[in-house]
């Protein structure tokens, strides 16, 4: 199999090898890059977790979870041997600094057999509580030294408000250098997303257009029709607004509102998102009710079959205050956006499962049709379609087939379904490739963390200090609570209305 030409000999070491995140996620996306021919020619996977694992029942169980859950389907046998003969396991007590110290040996050993410049990837696929720890027995173990060779990887939540996200910058800071830190949002390596950058900036059609002049206001939407599955434990700490605004939305938004960068180097372009962050508008605690919106699920339908209420789901307090909806609304100061409404949703147990932004433009300046030829007529929209369905849409007015002047919208549709034949990557299959080579373009630096705990923090706070008298107050399968209709309706606009007519694709 020819290798990557791009990626040093690697090896990735993963804290939380036994568990979900590993199975689901990491391995079917590891496994596709070596079917893609993008992993080096030397490259090793350890996996660490509390488990007891042989190495053959360790390779046996990412098999069934490759199986399962790679875009691709069933692993070829043949070719997953292969693969697997590169994976080993080893059960660890990661508070123990002995057992750093025997990691850096076997990791010095394969380095010395290979006889190769070795890029070394610490992959924490660990709850956020340890993250601290292991960061200060990697720096002890001075396993990390090389700045440019040794990498770590974290997952989300990076903190949990801004107190907590800045103390642990620093302490991550006091080992790492910002350049060996990749804080994943997992978000920024889907396609859709990554075409936002393309689709803005590599057409002159739509960036003059792109300002408060002609964008009446951006709307973002990411429901998701499932509930909180096994992971109540977790999300009793987080709720929507952490587990969703506070990163993926807002770097969505992000995408959507960063001026045109001079080159795609990752600070660039990070400073130029960062920027986007700092320029929010910030809300004060008394302001809170008219910027955002909570929600929490009921029992309700979901697919024809009776789904539990949030307060019923395993390890959730049956008086939970966690939201499991949020919508929030906020301008960005400057000159491009300023007045321009941005609202954001999100929830779970919801009619649907789609991510979509919505740029609503501004209505004609003067309609010169009469009445009867508009009653239909919309402003112009375009849509982002991110997932399931991956396309953009262009909605318009043109007139209807007839004797009579009749205006209607329709859309004009990029379909990556029917346009393109070949897969399309997953996130994580993206993100570990970028990790690999060393680019940092799509991942979080601290500034950007903390600038968006720093928006939502009047928020949180003022949730916290009053918890919501009417939850549950939206029966899972609905469009969400009443309340988000209001908040975007006292401005005198609505939601765009989901799903899309399919016929019209
Ligand atoms: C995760 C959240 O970050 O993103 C989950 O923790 C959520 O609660 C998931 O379900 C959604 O990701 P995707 O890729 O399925 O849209």
């Amino acid at each position: 199999m020819a290798e990557n030409k791009h990626a040093e000999a690697t090896i990735i070491t993963i804290f939380g090898g036994s568990g979900d995140l590993t199975w689901r996620k990491l391995m079917p996306a590891l496994f596709n890059l070596y079917l893609d021919n993008r992993l080096p020619e030397h490259f090793h996977i350890h996996g660490l977790g509390r488990q007891n694992y042989a190495d053959t029942e360790y390779r046996k169980r990412l098999h069934e979870g490759v199986n399962k859950f790679s875009r691709r389907g069933k692993a070829n046998p043949k070719i997953w041997e292969k693969f697997s003969s590169h994976i080993s396991y080893c059960p660890a007590d990661f508070a123990k600094p002995a057992f750093y110290t025997k990691l850096k040996k076997d990791i010095e050993a394969m380095e010395k057999e290979w006889e190769k410049p070795i890029t070394r990837i610490f992959y924490l696929a660990i709850p956020p509580g340890i993250i601290e720890m292991i960061s200060i027995n990697l720096g002890k173990a001075g396993l990390v030294k090389d700045v440019l060779k040794n990498r770590v990887v974290v997952e989300k939540p990076f903190g949990h408000d801004l107190q907590s996200a800045t103390t642990l910058n620093k302490k991550m800071l006091s080992i790492f250098k910002e350049c060996q830190i990749y804080r994943i949002d997992h978000y920024l390596g889907k396609e859709t997303v990554q075409n936002i950058m393309a689709f803005r900036f590599a057409n002159a059609l739509f960036e003059p257009l792109w300002n408060r002049n002609f964008i009446d206001h951006v709307q973002i939407t990411v429901s998701e029709k499932i509930g909180v599955e096994d992971r109540g434990g977790y999300y009793e700490t987080a709720g929507a607004l952490r587990d969703m605004i506070q990163n993926h939305l807002l770097q969505l938004a992000c995408l959507i509102a960063m001026e045109p960068p001079l080159s795609f180097a990752a600070d660039e372009v990070r400073n130029k998102k960062v920027d986007v962050l700092n320029a929010v508008r910030p809300v004060t605690p008394q302001e809170v009710h008219n910027f955002a919106v909570r929600g929490q699920y009921g029992e309700g339908w979901i697919e024809g079959k009776k789904v539990k209420a949030y307060r019923d789901e395993k390890n959730v307090d049956a008086h939970s205050n966690t939201e499991t909806f949020a919508a929030f609304k906020f301008f960005i100061d400057n000159w491009r956006w300023q007045n321009v409404p941005f609202y954001l949703r999100t929830g779970k147990r919801l009619q649907e499962t789609i991510s979509v932004i919505t740029i609503q433009f501004r209505p004609v300046p003067h309609m010169a049709f009469p009445e009867e030829s508009t009653e239909n007529w919309q402003p112009n929209k375009l849509i982002l379609n991110i997932q399931p369905d991956m396309g953009i849409r262009i909605r318009f007015q043109a007139k209807r087939p007839g004797l009579d002047m009749h205006l209607i919208p329709v859309d004009m549709l990029f379909d990556y379904s029917s346009t393109y034949t070949t897969g399309t990557p997953e996130a994580y299959e993206t993100l570990l490739l970028d990790v690999m080579e060393g680019d940092a373009t799509l991942f979080m630096r601290a500034d950007q963390v903390e600038a968006a705990w720093r928006i939502l923090m009047p928020v949180i706070n003022t949730w916290a200090g009053n918890p919501s008298v009417n939850f549950p107050n939206y029966s899972a399968g609905m469009q969400g609570p009443e309340d988000a209709e209001a908040l975007i309706a006292r401005d005198g606009k609505s939601w765009i209305a989901l799903p899309f007519d399919k016929k019209k694709k």
